[in-house]
């Protein structure tokens, strides 16, 4: 949809807005929940043990080894958010129908690994970036457009490595680590990047998986079931995700892997390995207290959030649905302008039109059908959205009110006929 420039005021900055334009009204009204420190809030509370593991676990002469940053603000560039983490130009997660751009410079951060690179420049070694993340993606019962994440930096440098065995090095004699630019680093052998000894990181995987293994048994108790799966992450190498078994099925709850050197190198520390992980609050949070449906994370209702509240943060809670209101499911269908087809128009930029309208009473919307009428050539969809309140019934008429304005908005935005 076209936009005319202007300039968006967020927190007292502003922002020239660009054909890069997407974050809509409803995205920017999330700035400053800050559920993860909303005292007594689900969120919150995995938050807390997660600290408190990573505090309990690794102290240095009493004091914690990690930092913790959880007010660093959500706006950040296109640099920290992608170039800094070695993201390429052409990598889907740096497109428009992915993310939520104020300009072509500037975007609500993606991952909590954007503020990686100007810790370690600060000259941090060990520390935890929590916040709330912005991701353009489908709706449905584990999916919202703004998430929390904890993503964390643990470096070591040899003497801290190879306690007991001064004579191994974190790299391999052909690379200087004083002149790092003189290496082309490569990650063409799976198991290591070409710059770091098998040794280092082996050391470092096992610490990262030990970590990380030891922390979900914090949080489910040690009969979780648990794998380690080969991942791929522009920014680490090697890369694993760490998924557990969740009603009757494998998912996906955290990525890690052996930070990029040249990362480290850019970014100040040349005499250190490190490992980074970054996991998902609210998926941890449903699992842990059985929350159904990721909407609740928002809710200010008392019925939810006075099952958390006012208890010890490791108390084992599960969660009572306080009823469930009957979900009103309607059908849109629409013919595509001629210069977009069904498989050029962007379903993410129709999901987040449905949520401006619909807001939080939308709980799904699926692709339901695309057609090419046989004889006209013309292109149309079909999607369902899905309505429920999370807190009351929905009238049929409400949610008629609803749908019709989500009918007259896809058709002035887009250009396409309802059918
Ligand atoms: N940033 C990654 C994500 O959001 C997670 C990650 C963090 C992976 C750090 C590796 C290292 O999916």
């Amino acid at each position: 949809a076209p936009k005319s420039i202007c300039t968006l005021h967020i927190n007292d900055k502003e922002y020239q807005s660009d054909n890069f334009t997407n974050a809509t009204p409803k995205i920017i009204s999330y700035l400053g929940r800050n559920l993860h420190l909303q005292k007594g809030h689900p969120l919150s509370n995995v938050r807390q043990r997660i600290v408190d593991y990573f505090y309990k676990s690794f102290t240095h002469r009493g004091n914690p080894t990690f930092s913790v940053y959880d007010n660093l603000s959500p706006i950040v560039s296109v640099k920290q958010n992608f170039d800094d983490l070695l993201i390429p130009l052409d990598h889907p997660s740096r497109a428009k129908s992915d993310c939520y751009y104020l300009n072509k410079e500037t975007l609500f951060r993606a991952h909590m690994t954007a503020h990686q690179s100007e810790l370690l420049h600060a000259g941090l070694d060990n520390f935890l970036m929590i916040g709330d993340v912005y991701r353009r993606d489908e709706i449905d019962s584990t999916h919202f457009p703004v998430f929390h994440q904890v993503d964390a930096v643990r470096s070591q440098r040899k003497e801290e490595l190879f306690v007991d065995h001064p004579d191994l090095q974190i790299f391999e004699p052909i690379f200087d680590p004083q002149y790092p630019e003189a290496f082309t680093n490569s990650t063409t052998d799976a198991h290591k990047q070409s710059c770091h000894t098998l040794e280092a990181t082996k050391l470092m995987e096992n610490q990262l998986k030990t970590h990380l293994l030891g922390l979900v048994q914090t949080l489910f108790g040690n009969d979780i079931r648990y794998r380690w799966v080969e991942a791929y992450f522009p920014f680490t190498h090697p890369s694993w995700e760490l998924e557990i078994y969740y009603e009757n099925q494998w998912m996906e709850v955290l990525g890690c892997g052996i930070v990029r050197n040249e990362i480290l190198a850019r970014a100040g520390p040349n005499n250190s390995i490190a490992y980074a992980f970054g996991l998902g609050l609210e998926r941890l949070a449903m699992a842990l207290y059985k929350i159904p449906d990721i909407r609740l994370m928002w809710s200010n209702d008392s019925g939810f959030l006075n099952q958390f509240n006012n208890k010890d943060v490791n108390a084992k809670i599960t969660y009572k649905p306080v009823s469930i209101y009957p979900q009103c499911v309607n059908d849109i269908s629409f013919w595509l302008p001629n210069n977009i087809t069904v498989d050029t128009f962007i379903n993410n930029d129709f999901y987040d039109l449905v949520r401006d309208i619909g807001g939080d009473i939308i709980e799904q919307v699926k692709l339901k059908d695309k057609f090419i009428h046989p004889k006209t050539k013309k292109h149309s969809l079909c999607y369902t959205i899905v309505y429920r309140h999370l807190e009351r019934t929905l009238t049929k008429a409400e949610v008629n009110a609803i749908h019709k304005e989500i009918e007259k908005a896809i058709t002035d935005s887009y250009d396409v006929v309802i059918r």
